[in-house]
């Protein structure tokens, strides 16, 4: 889009005015151990290896979004510090777009994850309290022209509603081609969460949510929880070795897992499975091919470690 200051990929790279998704929500650092058997608790004991690496759901998406090729914005707190020049030097690194990144003064939320390969589990303890969530006053100062996909990881719902009708404002100023689609991640059971659910064009609810809500698959999800979302939207819910389903409309879609060969991290999967499902749709797929390759490529990274192999 010609005359738009949208930014530019890379340093060394021209990819100023091509539309983005923008991804909302946290970033924080994973400090990963990796051990071959859980801990018991009030012991001592030595890890296989140890990494850091940038997490956090809509940051994870990100990472993924940008690794099969589609340009996206990262928007969320950071405080500076050693912590989020880690972050910020990976996010580069990665080509994703900083320049809606909020700098408040606290302390960068650290997460301490145990990944244990031999049972497929990812335990995390995460420090969060400390950064004030991105504000409707930071998200009015996006130029919602630079991106066709808005993508809002649950977390500070009554104002992220808000941010929903601004994309919704713009929405109604541009021609339909230029609309903004909007997608809401409902992954936490927090009452104050399920506000979101009509807001988006598509609402990824997850396994906990559904469970908490009396749901024992994610077929019995979709369905049950439609009559929350709007008429039109999509609902998909992910039920990890399960795969995935979705409803548009009453018409319900399954993908099953693409389970690894081994298990190594399944660490992120969730946001891998967002962001694949994004990346389909944003480029005019169907929701099928949306959510098979959803499955397939959170279950090719369940096979490795972190998100690079995804490329
Ligand atoms: P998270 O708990 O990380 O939010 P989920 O467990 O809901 O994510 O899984 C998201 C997607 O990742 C699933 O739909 C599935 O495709 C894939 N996945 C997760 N765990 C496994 C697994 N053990 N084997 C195969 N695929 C998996
Ligand atoms: C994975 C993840 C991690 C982070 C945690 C926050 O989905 O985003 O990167 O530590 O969840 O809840």
């Amino acid at each position: 889009i010609a005359g738009k200051e949208c930014p530019a990929k890379g340093a060394d790279e021209s990819s100023a005015g091509e539309r983005r998704v923008l991804c909302v929500g946290l970033v924080c650092l994973d400090i990963i151990n990796v051990v071959d058997q859980f801990p018991l608790e009030d012991s001592d004991s030595r890890c296989v290896s140890q990494r850091w690496q940038r997490g956090g759901n809509a940051s994870n998406s990100c990472s993924v979004l940008s690794l099969l090729g589609s340009s996206c914005s990262f928007m969320g707190s950071l405080s500076p510090g050693p912590v989020s020049d880690f972050i910020v030097a990976d996010f580069s690194r990665l080509l994703i777009d900083c320049s809606n990144l909020v700098w408040v003064s606290g302390s960068t939320p650290v997460a301490c994850c145990i990944v244990c390969p031999s049972n497929g589990t990812r335990t995390v303890v995460l420090s969060d309290t400390n950064l004030p969530d991105v504000s409707l006053d930071n998200f009015r100062k996006v130029d919602l022209s630079c991106f066709h996909w808005v993508h809002f990881e649950g977390r500070n719902a009554a104002e992220q509603v808000q941010m929903i009708q601004q994309v919704a404002l713009f929405n109604t100023s541009v021609p339909h081609s230029d609309r903004v689609c909007v997608s809401v991640e409902i992954e936490k059971t927090r009452d104050e969460l399920y506000q979101l659910f009509p807001l988006g064009d598509m609402v990824f609810v997850s396994k906990d949510v559904a469970q908490s809500l009396g749901f024992h698959s994610a077929r019995a999800a979709v369905t049950g929880l439609y009559p929350r979302v709007r008429p039109g939207s999509t609902l998909i819910c992910a039920w990890a070795e399960l795969g995935a389903d979705a409803n548009k409309d009453g018409v319900l879609f399954h993908s099953d897992a693409f389970p690894p060969e081994k298990l190594v991290d399944t660490l992120g999967a969730g946001d891998t499975f967002n962001a694949a499902v994004i990346h389909t749709l944003s480029r005019g797929g169907g929701l099928q091919e949306a959510l098979s390759f959803g499955c397939r490529v959170a279950g090719a990274k369940c096979g490795f470690h972190g998100y690079e192999d995804i490329a």
